[in-house]
């Protein structure tokens, strides 16, 4: 409660007082922030980094845990609303449904940043930009590498199960897409399975449970996260099963346990989904405090990582 009245003092100051209005010094600032939850190893390394970054940068952060809820993230932007923070910045956990939440912000003069998934809107002027990352991109990456991977494999077609992450969400839509994108014109690549796995590891698994008692040579699978990956790979193991070698493994993500699982040849190909967005968030935050505009779209910088590749020399990756 102390909390967040010394944040409403602070901020009915700054937009009364004339001299404050139009340059917030260092320490005024203050980002409203709805995250979706802690899903995956992935979710809680992007928390810390918005943690770390608004701390290292002076800005004063609410943030909120919707624990995997879209009405969680709508109560909690209200609050933001209704204690006039200069600036919301949230992960929409699913692409639609957000058009009355912005408007609302839109008319109380707070700008919205859509940060790591995309939303669909009737009206873009409703939020002020997006940060995040290029789930189109990465289903186009995982498709290029199957192509790579079975361009010399005699046994056609090659099937494929997709255990894809939570349904409605940015990045289920577009890996899914991107993929897809890259496959048409191949047929003899086929989707014989696709299945939301929620972006959970126990889903994956449960899932990889399953599929392996309804279905004969599958050739590989395409993980839309590394927690359902690693769920596959619990699965196959326990049918004494070598992922990697009996199934080609394809995963976006690029968590350490991934990472090391490709050290091993459990996965052949990796494809990063860079969750270190707090400090681009924490600059376009401050840009927005000021009034400023911000690029529309901005995608954050991510590597593919593959079987082949001499990983001897990659840093540790923090998550
Ligand atoms: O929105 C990014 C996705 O959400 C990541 O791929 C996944 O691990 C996370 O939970």
């Amino acid at each position: 409660m102390l909390i967040f009245l010394s944040v409403f003092v602070l901020t009915q100051c700054k937009r009364d007082g004339g001299e404050l209005s139009t340059d917030p010094p260092r320490n005024g600032i203050i980002l409203g922030f709805s995250q979706i939850g802690a899903e995956s190893a992935w979710r809680k390394f992007n928390t810390r980094s918005i943690i770390e970054a608004a701390e290292e940068s002076g800005i004063q952060l609410l943030f909120d845990n919707a624990e995997q809820k879209q009405e969680n993230q709508i109560k909690a932007m209200r609050s933001f609303i209704a204690y006039q923070v200069d600036v919301i910045a949230f992960v929409p956990i699913v692409a639609t449904g957000w058009d009355n939440i912005l408007q609302e912000a839109k008319d109380a003069g707070i700008p919205v940043l859509v940060t790591d998934r995309k939303i669909e809107t009737a009206n873009e002027d409703l939020y002020a930009g997006f940060i995040g990352t290029d789930s189109e991109r990465e289903g186009r990456d995982a498709a290029r590498f199957l192509l790579d991977k079975f361009s010399h494999h005699d046994r056609l077609p090659i099937r494929i199960i997709e255990i894809s992450g939570t349904e409605g969400s940015s990045p289920a839509i577009g890996r899914a897409a991107g993929f897809r994108d890259i496959l048409s014109d191949h047929p003899e690549f086929e989707i014989i399975h696709t299945e939301s796995g929620d972006f959970l590891r126990s889903k994956g698994y449960e899932i990889m449970t399953r599929i392996l008692n309804e279905y004969e040579d599958i050739d590989a699978i395409y993980s839309h996260n590394d927690g359902m990956t690693l769920g596959v790979i619990d699965a196959m193991y326990e049918r004494d099963m070598k992922p990697g070698s009996d199934i080609v493994l394809v995963t976006i993500d690029a968590e350490q346990a991934a990472i090391d699982a490709l050290r091993r040849g459990e996965i052949n190909c990796v494809i990063e989904c860079n969750p270190k967005m707090g400090p681009a968030i924490m600059e376009l935050t401050r840009k927005l405090a000021r009034g400023e505009s911000i690029p529309r779209f901005q995608h954050v910088d991510e590597e593919v990582f593959y079987e082949t590749d001499d990983l001897s020399s990659l840093e540790p990756r923090g998550y």
